[in-house]
């Protein structure tokens, strides 16, 4: 078993755990992701790693219950702990040749932003961050974000706390008020990095997008994490899961994110598992 050894409870529907993993933890990477099992019969949860602590030999994830296995998780306590946890998984972030980037994330994609945009922050890239969040009782790591970047700006959708308005429109402002950016990276809800993406191509700036996708066996075995990009199959488990926003057929993703709704509103009012197929955490 991979035991839980932290619990933190970030926002009503948000949590963070702190898990034994000591293989995982000496090669994890920033950008990289794990699949869990509560149990055998369980989903597949692949969910990128938002840190790891190779000294203590744990791995952080965080994640949204939105549906029944991911509230399944979150009833897990300090003690207990998931029957499967595979990776590191994907290719990790690069960073070469960076001077200055902006990390934009949305909602959850926030604490998957974390270690992204504090590891290059660390690595001596100047990184401003863009948090954006339906309402205030959603943000999250704040203080850990003020920490670990040279600036941070916060939107909600509903202007109760920090800008009202989208990532977008701040990111917009940030490019407008004559901040010269690399690169932006963005993690989030496919539509945020879709038009996150639409922001940046009328600049011609660079955008690194973090995907996540149905998977089941992680490996580029099984086809169920295709994704278009640049017109040809790739797979997030092994091509990405970081991939150019300017090439990705994102109404295709969207339109995919979308399929397996119906079963996943079935199986939380039946209290049961759906056989095969894994969802993320968005
Ligand atoms: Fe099977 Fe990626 S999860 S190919």
């Amino acid at each position: 078993m991979y035991k839980i050894v932290n619990k933190k409870q970030l926002s009503h529907d948000m949590v963070w755990f702190d898990i034994e993993a000591p293989l995982i933890a000496k090669k994890a990477k920033p950008g990289q992701f794990v699949i869990l099992r509560t149990d055998e019969y369980g989903e597949r949860i692949p969910l990128t790693m938002a840190g790891h602590d190779e000294e203590k030999g744990t791995i952080t994830i965080v994640f949204q219950a939105v549906g029944k296995s991911t509230n399944i998780m979150a009833a897990l306590e300090v003690g207990q702990g998931f029957k499967d946890v595979v990776g590191p998984l994907g290719k990790p972030t690069t960073t070469e040749g960076l001077k200055r980037v902006c990390v934009v994330g949305g909602g959850t994609g926030n604490a998957l932003a974390y270690p992204i945009a504090t590891g290059m922050h660390a690595a001596g890239i100047q990184v401003d961050m863009v948090m954006g969040f339906k309402n205030k009782d959603l943000v999250i790591l704040e203080e850990e974000f003020k920490a670990g970047v040279d600036n941070l700006y916060i939107t909600t959708d509903d202007g109760s706390y920090g800008e009202k308005g989208f990532t977008t429109d701040k990111l917009k402002q940030l490019i407008e008020d004559g901040n010269k950016y690399d690169e932006v990276i963005a993690v989030g809800p496919p539509i945020m990095m879709k038009f996150i993406c639409a922001v940046t191509k009328n600049y011609d700036i660079k955008t690194v997008v973090s995907l996540t996708a149905l998977m089941i066996d992680g490996t580029g075995m099984c086809g169920g994490c295709r994704v278009t990009v640049d017109g040809e199959n790739k797979y997030v488990c092994v091509d990405g899961p970081e991939f150019d926003g300017q090439t990705v057929d994102w109404d295709e993703i969207i339109a995919r994110n979308a399929f397996y709704f119906k079963e996943e509103e079935e199986a939380r009012s039946h209290n049961c598992h759906i056989a095969g197929g894994v969802r993320h955490n968005d």
